[in-house]
């Protein structure tokens, strides 16, 4: 079982597991993890699941693609060098406790 901790924007810590498969969108909506809309159900196609991930972990993600980088601009003002759209992260073994931070928190 692989770990996610989130932060939710009011700081709040949240650790939740996710299932073989699932990208990070999936298990923060699945444990209702403030933060995360997805308006788009995972598509890249909204922004509305942008996070943070932690220093340690980003470099183990696969690379991001166009279409996320493009609708990463959508949130320009919030982008950082560790932004990710969490619908784009696939969640294995490899990022087993993972800390990903939710727009609002301080990074
Ligand atoms: S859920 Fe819409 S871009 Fe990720």
């Amino acid at each position: 079982m692989t770990t996610i901790v989130f932060f939710e924007p009011d700081g709040t810590r949240r650790e939740v597991t996710a299932n073989p498969g699932e990208t990070a969108m999936e298990v923060a909506v699945r444990h209702g993890v403030e933060g995360v809309d997805a308006d788009c159900g995972g598509v890249c196609a909204c922004a509305t699941c942008h996070g943070y991930i932690d220093g340690a972990f980003f470099d183990r993600l696969t690379e991001m693609n166009e279409t996320e980088d493009a609708m990463l601009e959508l949130v320009e003002d919030q982008r950082a060098d560790n932004s990710r759209l969490l619908c784009q992260v696939k969640i294995g073994p490899e990022l087993d406790g993972i800390v990903i931070k939710l727009p609002g928190v301080r990074r």
